[in-house]
């Protein structure tokens, strides 16, 4: 068993079922087509509080499948600092591993394939590399060209 969490966005089955669970369960905060809270992204005092957009506006996308489950069950990153208060929901006595997995599948298929490939190098064995990668034209974000090109000569 890995430990490690993946959520496959080419399996329309996980997709269909993540949209019920973020339709219940995440869309009241970060937005029904995933485009967060109004004034998400103003830095004031109260910018943590704003959920945040999982669209290709937001942010979501540059964490790796495995931090994005441990958000979602535990409602922190593993990198936030224990006295720093989320306010993000934790939903592990709520949805289980395969619920919030399908949720991560659902917000993923609705990347563009750019974000669909700079976020797979995130994950171990570029897990979740769109197929159809290297022959299709494609924009990507520019922080995410050389980490991009690196695989691109790799994968040659
Ligand atoms: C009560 C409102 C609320 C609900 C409901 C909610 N979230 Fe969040 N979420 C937040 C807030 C606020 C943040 C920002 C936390 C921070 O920056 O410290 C966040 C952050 C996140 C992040 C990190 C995004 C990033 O780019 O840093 C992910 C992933 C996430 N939520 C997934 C989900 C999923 C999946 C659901 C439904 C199962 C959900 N959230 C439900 C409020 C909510």
């Amino acid at each position: 068993m890995s430990s490690v969490h993946f959520a496959n966005a080419d399996d329309p089955a996980k997709g269909a079922a993540g949209k019920r669970i973020y339709a219940q369960w995440c869309s009241s905060c970060h937005g029904k087509r995933l485009q967060g809270q109004p004034l998400w992204q103003l830095q004031d005092q109260y910018s943590g509080r704003r959920a945040p957009a999982h669209d290709e506006s937001g942010h979501t996308w540059e964490h790796s499948d495995e931090d994005l489950y441990r958000i979602t069950r535990y409602g922190r990153f593993t990198t936030t600092p224990p006295s720093v208060h989320s306010y993000m929901p934790a939903f592990e006595d709520i949805l289980n591993d395969e619920q919030i997995l399908d949720a991560m599948a659902f917000i993923k298929a609705r990347w563009p394939l750019g974000l669909r490939i700079s976020q797979s190098l995130l994950n171990p064995g570029y897990a979740g590399m769109p197929a159809n990668a290297q022959t299709v034209e494609w924009t990507f974000p520019p922080t995410c060209l050389t980490s991009v090109q690196r695989w691109r000569t790799r994968s040659r």
